[in-house]
């Protein structure tokens, strides 16, 4: 698929089935997670897989949160049967390593851009995939699953697999009222 063609086209589908990417296409879509742009080296990415039994410990994480939370039974039920919306789930974290000339915020933003990278490599690809998140991600209970220390985050949880449909067409936008010049 040509770049540009998917830059201005990419859509989401929330929607996805089996099969998932493996092999040299999940390598693909990692690889290219990993160029995400990346100030001094840091390589300031974790990129924790879940699919298979690794969705239904996704989902006890999620549970176990917002059982702490108190939450009602409906959002139990919600968050009990997120990660099954696909068949792979990717939880995107920012490793933040402490660095006099690269903030923080500069290491959360380098996490994200590798989720945009590894969403469009799946798109490349013939797979299909979409970004959530939610306030779960930022929950102790959440981060401690996971391992998260100091300033680490959870960007995002990037759901994996098969489009079961086309994309929907994407909006039309006026640049005048997103572009200025100085
Ligand atoms: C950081 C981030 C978090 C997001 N979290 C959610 C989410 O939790 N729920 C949701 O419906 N969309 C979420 N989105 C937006 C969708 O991934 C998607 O971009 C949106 O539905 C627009 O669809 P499109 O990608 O086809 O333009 C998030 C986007 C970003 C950048």
């Amino acid at each position: 698929m040509d770049a540009l063609e998917l830059l201005l086209n990419r859509r989401s589908i929330a929607k996805l089935s089996a099969p998932a990417p493996e092999g040299k296409a999940l390598e693909n879509i990692i690889r290219a997670g990993l160029r995400a742009p990346d100030h001094a080296g840091l390589t300031p990415w974790r990129f924790v897989i879940s699919q298979g039994s690794g969705l239904n410990k996704l989902s006890d994480i999620l549970v176990k949160a917002a059982v702490e939370d108190k939450s009602d039974d409906t959002v139990i039920e919600k968050v009990k049967n997120a990660p099954f919306r696909a068949p792979m789930v990717i939880t995107v974290i920012a490793k933040v390593t402490e660095h006099e000339k690269v903030p923080a915020f500069e290491q959360h933003l380098s996490a994200g851009c590798a989720v945009q990278a590894m969403q469009m490599a799946a798109v490349a690809q013939g797979f299909q995939a979409f970004w959530r998140s939610g306030k779960w991600m930022f929950h102790p209970t959440v981060h401690k699953a996971f391992g998260l220390e100091g300033e680490d985050e959870i960007v995002g949880f990037l759901y994996l697999g098969t489009p079961g449909c086309t994309p929907m067409k994407v909006p039309e936008r006026d640049l005048s009222k997103f572009v200025e010049y100085l």
